[in-house]
Parts: structure tokens; sequence; C-alpha cells
């Protein structure tokens, strides 16, 4: 029986900045199963961290999903990060370069979003959910 392409190969609950850790490199890892370069592996594994920086920062706790969305074209690796916090007022303003509530420097979604192929955020009271991916061709030399 074929795998649904959306299961998660790895589900990581993100509290201290030790699971951070994990997901990087459990990130790391798939990314360069599927055939990644060390650059894009080390690319997906820096947004990662953001996006789970991020969770503990302003939602305390949340989830991290690292998956293999390959298809019969590409290999494709997916991370979901998402929480229960309180959510982003302005996602817009947040994706910008510069804009933080934390007195931090506000680079960490624009700067993923620059890292990735594919960048999807959704955000409400009690809801934060970014999803982002990198493909390959799998005949890519
Ligand atoms: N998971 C989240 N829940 C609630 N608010 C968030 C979340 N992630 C980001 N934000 C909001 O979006 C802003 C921008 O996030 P971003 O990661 O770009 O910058 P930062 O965390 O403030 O600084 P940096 O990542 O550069 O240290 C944050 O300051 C915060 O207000
Ligand atoms: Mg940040």
């Amino acid at each position: 029986m074929m795998t649904s392409s959306s299961d998660a190969d790895a589900i990581i609950a993100i509290c201290t900045t030790a699971d951070i850790v994990v997901a990087r490199r459990l990130t790391r890892q798939l990314a360069a199963c599927l055939g990644f370069g060390s650059a894009d592996q080390t690319r997906m594994a820096t947004a990662v961290s953001e996006l789970t920086r991020n969770v503990i920062e302003y939602a305390n706790h949340g989830e991290c999903r690292i998956s293999d969305a390959s298809d019969g074209a590409f290999n494709c690796i997916k991370v979901v990060v998402e929480d229960h916090g309180p959510g982003i007022t302005n996602v817009a303003q947040a994706m910008q370069d510069g804009y933080s509530t934390g007195g931090s420097l506000g680079a960490g979604l624009p700067g993923t979003r620059r890292l990735v192929h594919s960048f999807m955020i959704e955000s409400r009271p009690g809801l934060t959910r970014v999803t982002i991916s990198m493909s390959t061709r799998k005949d890519a030399p």
C-alpha cells in the first residue's frame, strides 16, 4: 500500500530550545535523504529554526511536523509549524523586514519566506500555522 504524502515522517513537540535543535536536525536529515544539497539542507533547517523559535517566543509551545511530500517527478520536503497561541494580529506587517513585537530583528518570517520554495502562513487567535516546502527534480544531476 502506498503511504499518503500527507503523513508526517516526524512530529516534534516544540517546548524548549532543545526541541528546536531536534527539529532542525531531523529536517536536515530528511532533506539529505531526499537528495537536497548541503546548501538547501541548511536553508530548510534554518527556516525550521526560525519558525520554531517564534513558537517558543510568542506561543510558549507548539508542534513541528516534517514530511516527505515527494511525487513522481519531484522530491519534496514539507514542514508544518503550528501553535495555539495568541496569533499574529497583522500577518502582512509581520512579513515585513524589521517588524518585531519582541524587540528583536524582525527577520525571522520574511527571511524564512526567502529561504524556501513555498511558504504559506495562516494565523488567527488560537492558531498560527506556517507551511514551508522545498522541491528538487528527481532526475536533477
Ligand atoms: N507563532 C507566532 N505567534 C504569534 N506571533 C508571532 C508568531 N510568529 C511571529 N509572530 C509575530 O510576528 C513578528 C515577526 O516575526 P519574526 O520572526 O519575523 O521576527 P521576530 O521573531 O520579532 O525577530 P527575529 O525572528 O528576527 O528574532 C513577531 O515579532 C511577532 O509579533
Ligand atoms: Mg522570529
